[in-house]
């Protein structure tokens, strides 16, 4: 919110309450870029003032204002929210908002968000990128699995009380910092929290099919010890091993330690890990469990991997 306040676009319909201007917005937005789309919506909101008028201006002249944007089916439909609007009231919520001509589930939740502050996140191709590299995901994007997790990581993120402008912001950041190609991650608010950036996989996702690359990855960890139990933490959710217990990994490598070194594969990645048995890390682990009590929470068939190669029971 504070790379928003300070970087998001300024775009007049943001500094508006009023719900004909950011219905107007978002439904010209829907198929044209900002740039474009901000003479559309300036010429709009001259000669239409309010809903009313649009409601009952002469199909010609909606025709006219909208000649450039191309789907004049859109207009239609614009034209008829317009009348719908005029007879129901404004629409509350996401569901209502779906009920109206021309809204899909993307701009229902980017309106009930704006203009009713509704916790629901607008999700379309760019905040999928967006989310997925936050979340490290690397599930196919177009999967009911991908589309269920995607949406509960985002209602999890999502600012409770300014959720219309943490989904903008969502938008800016995927417009001009996490871009499909080379984002620019080192100019990105969430540099520390993201799990692509950390694992290198950004550029990866979202994935859209399951042809995969194979990708290396190295990771190190540390190996907290007391008597039988094993110092561990729970894996981000949404990344590798996500919400498991593992050991600690480390962000930089201790360079007085020697680690043991294991090759391990998973679906798409090849996973180097390097275990330093003798360094138990600089922070304190966020659970002790013995073994057996790993095991019952899951543990990852790399940690099997390496308790059986590498015997610290
Ligand atoms: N694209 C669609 N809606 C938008 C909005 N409110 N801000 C920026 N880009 C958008
Ligand atoms: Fe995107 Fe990089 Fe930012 Fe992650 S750190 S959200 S990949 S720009």
């Amino acid at each position: 919110m504070r790379w928003y306040d300070q970087s998001g676009r300024h775009l007049p319909w943001r500094n508006l309450r009023n719900p004909y201007a950011i219905w107007l917005s978002e439904v010209i937005l829907q198929q044209t870029r900002v740039d474009q789309g901000l003479k559309y919506w300036e010429r709009f909101l001259r000669e239409l003032p309010t809903v009313q008028h649009l409601a009952s201006a002469p199909e010609s002249h909606i025709k006219g204002l909208w000649s450039g944007l191309g789907y004049y089916r859109r207009a239609d439909l614009l034209h008829r929210g317009a009348k719908q609007i005029v007879t129901d009231g404004w629409p509350k919520g996401y569901k209502a908002w779906l009920g109206v001509p021309g809204i899909g589930p993307y701009t229902a939740a980017a309106l009930a968000s704006i203009v009713d502050g509704e916790v629901v996140p607008a999700l379309d191709g760019n905040a999928y990128r967006v989310y997925s590299r936050v979340a490290d995901w690397s599930e196919p994007i177009e999967s009911s699995q991908s589309k269920a997790f995607i949406y509960s990581f985002a209602l999890g993120h999502l600012h409770p009380k300014r959720p219309g402008d943490f989904n903008q912001a969502v938008m800016d950041l995927a417009q001009a910092i996490c871009t499909p190609k080379k984002p620019k991650c080192s100019e990105c608010p969430l540099h520390d929290s993201c799990a692509a950036r950390r694992a290198g996989t950004a550029e990866l996702l979202p994935v859209k099919s399951r042809k995969l690359k194979v990708v290396n990855q190295d990771m190190h960890f540390a190996v907290p010890r007391r008597g039988h139990l094993f110092g561990l933490i729970q894996r981000p959710l949404g990344g590798i091993w996500s919400g498991l217990y593992t050991l600690p990994e480390l962000a930089t490598v201790p360079p007085e330690f020697t680690p043991q070194i294991l090759e391990h594969r998973l679906s798409h990645r090849r996973l180097k890990l390097h275990f330093y048995s003798e360094f138990a890390g600089s922070s304190e682990p966020e659970i002790w469990l013995t073994y057996e009590e790993w095991s019952a929470r899951g543990m990852p068939q790399a940690f099997v991997h390496w308790l059986t190669n590498f015997p610290y029971i």
